[in-house]
């Protein structure tokens, strides 16, 4: 089976790439991380949990309903890992998650997609985003013959530097840098709750029809790449990026 989590769509692309080629079913965690309920599931096949990159590491919401959730059937885990350019050091932490879960680690997948970080980074326009992704469909391609077989991914090397972001600065970020204060409207804000229903965490409520951010961001950026009237930018770092959604595999397949 595969899992994923998603802010802005491109996990979701290559899960369902996964999925259609494997011919297995797929699972959205989103539910789960909205309503605070374990992840309850069963696979006869390897799981794939499909992700994207935060902080050269697996979402720790993610890393944490893998660890916590009951997952019965095979043991075997894969994952996949979006990343606007690299996973840093991420196999080691994905071997240890697998370590405590009982699990059997298959390998790890990066695939470089359009960046999203738009508090941070520059994100490509959708034309440049569409030829990222691409590339990406056919990198993960390659990877489906080794998993329909169950067989080892290659080991994915990290150097020094990856090692120091998965680790020291993965905490920082985490720690420092994951804030929701900066988010605002502007007034283009028509009070329509997109942002409310996107946010996996809950974090946001509208108070005089207008989204409060709460404390327990984890920066998706699913609230401002989905805004229907992009009213909502991350100090002055967001003004004048465009925003990245990704489009669905079944739509350009
Ligand atoms: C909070 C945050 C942290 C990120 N950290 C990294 C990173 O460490 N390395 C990297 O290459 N990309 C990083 N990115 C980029 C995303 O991993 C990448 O764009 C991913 O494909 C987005 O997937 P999604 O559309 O499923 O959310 C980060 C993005 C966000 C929002």
């Amino acid at each position: 089976m595969i899992v994923y989590y998603t802010g802005t769509g491109n996990s979701r692309r290559a899960a369902q790439l996964l999925a259609d080629r494997l011919q297995d079913g797929i699972f959205d965690v989103f539910p789960c991380l909205k309503e605070n309920r374990p992840l309850s599931l069963r696979s006869e096949r390897p799981w794939i949990f499909v992700a994207p990159t935060y902080g050269w590491q697996l979402p720790h919401v993610f890393r944490d309903l893998i660890l916590n959730g009951d997952l019965q059937g095979s043991r075997d885990a894969y994952f996949v890992m979006t990343c606007g350019a690299g996973v840093g050091n991420a196999e080691k932490y994905l071997r240890q998650l697998c370590d405590k879960k009982g699990l059997t680690f298959k390998g790890l997948q990066p695939l470089v997609m359009p960046e999203n970080y738009i508090a941070m980074f520059p994100v490509p326009d959708e034309r440049a985003g569409r030829v990222i992704v691409k590339k990406a469909d056919k990198r993960l391609e390659r990877a489906v013959p080794l998993m329909a077989q169950n067989l080892q991914l290659p080991a994915v090397k990290s150097n020094p530097a990856g090692k120091a972001m998965s680790s020291l600065v993965n905490r920082v970020f985490t720690r420092g840098v994951v804030t929701a204060k900066p988010f605002r409207t502007t007034d283009r804000c028509m009070g329509c709750g997109k942002c409310v229903q996107m946010c996996p965490r809950n974090n946001i409520t509208l108070e005089n029809g207008r989204p409060k951010w709460s404390a327990e961001c984890i920066h998706c950026m699913a609230c401002i790449s989905h805004c229907p009237t992009e009213a909502i930018e991350y100090g002055k770092k967001s003004v004048g990026k465009p925003r990245w959604q990704c489009p669905e595999w079944e739509e350009t397949k």
